[in-house]
């Protein structure tokens, strides 16, 4: 983890206490104490619960030696496997559960905004700019699908010139970024809205698919006894000055899986029904050959809707502590 104000290495603190003879019962305060000499007081903070809670779990488990060595092999060899387009620790922190908590916690929706979801790790910088009627998939095999959408805000004003990732696996389960011999970005675009807060785009059918388990992630599944796969689904990020980044989903209605997504992410409110295309829809955006369309509403919360929700819930998580610390830019932070 970075500070903005990290401390170089010094000489010892003289006022820090000696160090020596540490047990199960007292090495957790050192430890922090040591941890806590840097500037940043939001690290700090950050380091103090962090250790508590790592040496919480070894004295809670009973870690045994080998254990721990097992953890960390199984850490290193996530590393190992991570490359520009394989994301495994995402996909750790997905399947744990981390990433949908997180995206709850930093991304808080007032009431009518659209929930989020996990961003996944398939999101790549790599999509091309699309008009609204493009063309997102080169998949033959898929299903034609016309995905017609508006965002608004709370109010239920449309938002024009919104920028909106949209991405998608292939008929057979796979993202383009998954594949050594892809030409180039599939699957995927970033579309703006218009004046009216529309935008739509020609995608295919969204279909379950497995994780990757040809890796450490793999070998977690096998010992966990979980199974792998996600419900169909397509993603999508939006982001427009004055408003919370958020990013989502949409799962298919009936889709194998939907209620025990492997990763987390799925909520009543962004599971979606596609219907049969209407005769007006496909008159009038030129669809002939597109039987399906799949219609939704995203609403977006506005930047001080979601800071007057983190303030509340951050000022609730330092009260169950019983915590002497401040709210710095909307998260606790020690005052000391
Ligand atoms: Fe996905």
């Amino acid at each position: 983890m970075a500070s903005t104000n990290s401390t170089t290495n010094g000489p010892p603190n003289a006022q820090l206490p000696i160090a020596i003879d540490l047990d199960i019962d007292n090495i957790t305060e050192h430890v922090i104490n040591r941890c806590s000499q840097g500037r940043d007081p939001r690290m700090k903070f950050i380091f103090e619960r962090l250790v508590t809670h790592i040496h919480d779990f070894a004295r809670e488990t009973r870690l045994s030696t080998d254990e721990w060595r097992a953890g960390l092999d199984w850490l290193e060899a996530c590393g190992q496997i991570c490359t520009e387009n394989r994301k495994e620790l995402i996909t750790v922190s997905d399947i744990l559960g981390l990433s949908t908590l997180v995206d709850e916690i930093d991304h808080p929706k007032p009431p009518g905004a659209t929930q989020g979801s996990i961003l996944g790790p398939f999101h790549s910088l790599e999509a091309e700019d699309k008009l609204n009627g493009d063309q997102i998939s080169c998949d033959v095999n898929g299903e034609p699908l016309f995905v017609f959408c508006t965002v608004k805000d709370t109010h239920g004003n449309p938002i024009p010139g919104a920028r909106i990732h949209v991405w998608e696996a292939d008929s057979h389960g796979e993202y383009d970024i998954e594949k050594s011999d892809r030409a180039g970005p599939d699957g995927r675009g970033i579309l703006r809205s218009n004046e009216q807060g529309e935008f739509y785009f020609n995608a295919i059918t969204p279909v379950p698919y497995p994780i990757l388990c040809d890796g450490p992630v793999g070998t977690f599944f096998e010992i966990s006894g979980r199974h792998q796969y996600r419900p169909a689904h397509m993603h999508f990020m939006f982001e427009k000055e004055g408003f919370d980044k958020l990013i989502t989903a949409l799962y298919l209605r009936g889709s194998m899986y939907r209620d025990s997504d492997a990763v987390f992410g799925v909520k009543h409110s962004l599971v979606v029904d596609i219907h049969e295309m209407d005769s007006e829809t496909a008159t009038k955006y030129n669809l002939p050959h597109v039987n399906k369309i799949l219609r939704y509403d995203f609403v977006l919360a506005s930047d001080m809707e979601a800071d007057a929700l983190r303030d509340k819930h951050s000022a609730a998580v330092l009260k169950a502590l019983g915590r002497d610390a401040v709210l710095v830019g909307h998260v606790p932070t020690t005052t000391s």
